[in-house]
């Protein structure tokens, strides 16, 4: 593994961040320092901690043209005791390797993938909120920098992590859900498992639409027959029904999402029994109705678990849940929070106590 390079520069530059906003929101303000690293002739090359800064691209570089780029969102949390941890990271290590595969760029060793997150969290530890359900964002992600026009593989990359002091991705309002049944996000044998910007750019067209009928959010439905519910682009999607949790089971069309898993783990060790499956929007849509399904929730690791308050339809018909702050939800992302803030007794191996440094 090779050592992060610290860059004095970096140092004094977080030594003087600080945040002072009561409400942080998602992504606003950004640490100012990075972690870079350049994978070229067949290996990564040195990693620094650096003063954040822009990134020089030539504009032939294919991330700019084919989209060859992979990223992840994860949080750190500090606890009563002031020790700062990151939450399941190697998680994140694993899926930045899975979408490396599939969009045909380097591996990162999991073990460089998580002593780069350590350095930039032990550095930016000050930015560590201390309110509850704040945390430090970080976002890792990996560019195809080589110089050419021709569409194939690059070789050459960049790999930087760069750390946001962040609250909620929500206003707090429970969501209003828009059902997509024309466009598509993913098909069976592409890219909707990676986490790459073409599955967000893929997006955005339809959440425009979204927005304009005064909707939050789009669920994005399968490809095939439209009428199974996959995802909504930045988060995963539950429903309650009838006391059960159900959720559309994993596949190669949806990203597997580290708080989804970790949602169902709670779920079931408190005994709540939990259904992946394959789930149609009108049978949820069905049971809402007969207020069998009284809650649904979307969970992501930026959004942590946000209640939905209704689904509108391709006719602008609308169906409210009866519980748009239901209990199962609520009750479950206050669990997950506990645990994640050293509130709570954590499952084994969940927390990742990111190293003390004086400087
Ligand atoms: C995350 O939850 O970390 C994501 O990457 C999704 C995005 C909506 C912020």
């Amino acid at each position: 593994m090779k050592n992060v390079e610290i860059h004095p520069e970096a140092v004094e530059r977080i030594k003087k961040f600080s945040v002072t906003d009561a409400n942080l929101g998602f992504g606003k303000y950004v640490c100012p320092i990075m972690v870079q690293a350049v994978y070229d002739k067949g290996e990564w090359q040195r990693f620094d901690l650096l003063p954040y800064a822009s990134i020089p691209l030539d504009p032939c570089a294919k991330v700019l043209h084919y989209g060859q780029e992979i990223f992840e969102g994860m949080k750190v949390f500090r606890h009563p005791d002031d020790s700062i941890h990151m939450f399941r990271p190697e998680m994140n290590a694993k899926r930045f390797n899975f979408s490396a595969r599939r969009m045909a760029m380097p591996e990162l060793p999991e073990e460089q993938f998580l002593e780069a997150c350590d350095v930039i969290c032990a550095y930016a530890k000050n930015a560590v909120p201390r309110r509850l359900g704040e945390s430090l964002y970080l976002r890792p992600f990996m560019i195809a920098t080589e110089v050419g026009m021709g569409i194939k593989p690059a070789k050459q990359f960049l790999f930087v992590i760069i750390a946001s002091p962040s609250g909620s991705y929500f206003s707090g309002d429970s969501v209003k859900v828009y059902i997509e049944r024309e466009e598509i996000r993913s098909a069976h044998g592409g890219i909707g498992a990676a986490k790459t910007g073409g599955n967000y750019a893929a997006s955005l067209n339809s959440y425009a639409k979204t927005i304009a009928l005064g909707c939050d959010q789009t669920m994005w439905l399968d490809a095939f027959e439209h009428k199974y519910i996959e995802e909504m682009s930045g988060m995963n999607f539950m429903a309650v029904i009838d006391g059960e949790i159900h959720t559309p089971e994993i596949g190669d069309t949806i990203l597997d999402g580290i708080t989804r898993k970790s949602i169902i783990d709670i779920a079931r060790a408190e005994g709540i029994k939990v259904n992946e499956r394959k789930i149609t929007i009108d049978e949820v849509l069905a049971a809402t109705k007969e207020d069998r399904c009284v809650e649904a929730f979307l969970c992501g690791t930026a959004a942590v678990i946000a209640p939905v308050a209704s689904f509108m339809d391709k006719d602008k018909t609308v169906v409210h849940l009866k519980e748009p702050n239901g209990k199962v939800g609520m009750r479950l992302r206050e669990k997950l929070i506990d645990i994640q803030s050293g509130r709570a007794e954590a499952p084994k191996g969940w927390l990742y106590p990111v190293r003390n440094l004086n400087f």
